[in-house]
């Protein structure tokens, strides 16, 4: 991977304003039964959720009415397109409506939070650089990013350059989008899903993958 993304490589089919294509809630899953059990479990590795001793607080970026938290963390912000999803969001102690693609600004101060999270979303975002240069700059020393992504999507809404990537490629695009926004340890990527007997030695149901970052102290 280039450290220049290519021209075209954030267009998008539908470059209407993302407002109108997550106006009505989408009170669903995104990704099979194993897929989430395998973001819950990777979550519960990191610490994410901290501890009675340890309380976190948690950022999940581009989130919906579910986080896929095995356990609730101390704090859980919220933030993403609908705010009837949000609402839905059982774990949620504070939610935030707001389009990155429009300002990718973070609402938030510096070294506020233990975790961040995105999960089944950084394919949509046509400024991720910029997202995650604000992440790091919430997140505290030590703090982790995680960026979770499968091969389901809204295709219209996904940028060209993750479109036309297999799922090698999408995983070194994420991992470059960390490298690119500074202040992060290397990334680390991981196939969370089994390798199965499917095609190519994939995983039959949907496969997760994780890059994985720690912010630098
Ligand atoms: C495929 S869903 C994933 C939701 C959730 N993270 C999950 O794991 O089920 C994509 C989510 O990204 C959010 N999203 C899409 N475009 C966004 C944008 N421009 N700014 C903020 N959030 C966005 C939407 O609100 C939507 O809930």
């Amino acid at each position: 991977m280039s450290t220049a993304f290519p021209p075209g490589f954030f267009a998008r089919d539908d470059e209407s304003a993302d407002g109108r294509f997550y106006a009505a809630p989408r009170l669903v899953t995104h990704i099979d039964d194993d897929a989430i059990a395998a973001v819950g479990e990777l979550y519960d590795e990191l610490g994410v959720s901290g501890s009675a001793d340890r309380p976190t607080r948690v950022l999940d970026l581009m989130s919906s009415w579910v986080s896929h938290l095995r356990t609730p963390p101390a704090e859980l912000v919220v933030l993403g397109m609908n705010p009837a999803e949000l609402d839905a969001n059982a774990q949620a102690t504070e939610r935030v409506v707001q389009d990155l693609n429009r300002d990718p600004a973070l609402p938030f101060p510096d070294a506020s939070f233990d975790a961040a999270l995105c999960c089944v979303s950084v394919d949509y975002l046509v400024r991720p650089v910029e997202v995650l240069a604000e992440t790091a700059r919430v997140l505290r020393p030590e703090g982790v990013l995680v960026l979770t992504f499968s091969n389901r999507l809204f295709p219209t809404k996904a940028v060209h350059g993750w479109l036309a990537a297999d799922e090698d490629g999408r995983c070194a695009i994420a991992a470059e989008y960390v490298r690119q926004a500074g202040g992060f340890a290397e990334p680390e990527v991981s196939l969370r899903t089994p390798p199965g007997p499917g095609r190519g030695g994939r995983y039959r149901g949907d496969p997760l993958y994780a890059v994985v970052a720690r912010r630098l102290v």
